[in-house]
């Protein structure tokens, strides 16, 4: 399928692209269906998604799963969403590792189910020397807790107040060890960062499409990556073209 698709300019291939997977509870009402089923839905677009960033040559892809707002749905919700991750963990975690996923977690583990934890820890564990791509999944992520767990972890390796840098926050980060995302997508138009990376999201760029996320496409993303490609990233600076101040 990707033969049909216009090659990208390989130096402008996003190194992480991190995805709001919303929708799905739209895409489910909109057909007559549960909520659940908009979620069981989506896990099949992950499974597209994850195999298209390989194609891709997008190295880092982060996914916003459940966050620590997510616990004030429902608590049948709550459960088959828990139950969901469970499912895809067990169903997918083999052909992930074989096709040289590596998988990384961002969130609080604590509040999770033993079960859940344990299933998570093994496969991460298992993966972790792969390098084909970083699946970091984001489940019970929050990004004001993120930055609340960095401090009380600063306090308590005795950082002093002249040693805080820039780095040194990103290090004490969930995310320590991965680049910023450069592009983030966000399905279902809403326009908000409902708490999502909101340290490492300050230089990225966004694409958000109208598209619920179970019906998120190869052809979609490939749209998204070819509208990053045209992006002028100037990090408050200016470009060549315009940046002459005299004649
Ligand atoms: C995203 O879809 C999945 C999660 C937040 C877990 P939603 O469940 O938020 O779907 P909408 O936004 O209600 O349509
Ligand atoms: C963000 O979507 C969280 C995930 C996709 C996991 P939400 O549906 O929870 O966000 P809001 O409520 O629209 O801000
Ligand atoms: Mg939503």
């Amino acid at each position: 399928m990707s033969d049909e698709l216009p090659a990208l300019p390989s130096d402008k291939i996003p190194h992480h692209v991190a995805m709001i997977m919303d929708g799905n509870g739209r895409w489910a009402i909109s057909r007559g269906l549960p909520r659940l089923a908009g979620h069981r839905a989506g896990t099949e677009s992950l499974r597209r998604i994850i195999r298209a960033s390989v194609d891709f040559g997008v190295k880092y892809l982060t996914i916003y799963a459940f966050s620590t707002e997510n616990w004030g749905r429902p608590p049948e919700e709550v459960r088959g969403l828990m139950r969901i991750l469970e499912n895809v963990i067990d169903k997918e975690l083999v052909e992930l590792h074989k096709e040289g996923v590596q998988l990384r977690h961002i969130g609080r583990l604590e509040g999770l189910d033993p079960n859940i934890q344990a299933k998570l820890q093994k496969a991460i564990e298992l993966t972790k020397k792969n390098d084909k791509l970083v699946l970091n999944v984001a489940f019970n992520y929050g990004g004001r807790d993120e930055i609340i767990d960095a401090i009380q972890h600063m306090i308590e390796d005795g950082v002093l107040a002249a040693e805080v840098t820039d780095d040194m926050v990103s290090n004490y980060m969930y995310t320590v060890g991965i680049p910023d995302p450069d592009l983030i997508i966000r399905t279902s138009g809403e326009l908000r960062v409902s708490n999502f990376l909101i340290w490492q999201a300050a230089y990225s760029e966004w694409y958000i499409t109208s598209t619920n996320w179970p019906d998120f496409n190869k052809e979609e993303y490939h749209r998204a990556l070819e509208a990053f490609a045209q992006r002028d990233r100037r990090y408050g600076g200016v470009t060549a073209a315009v940046g002459k101040v005299h004649g």
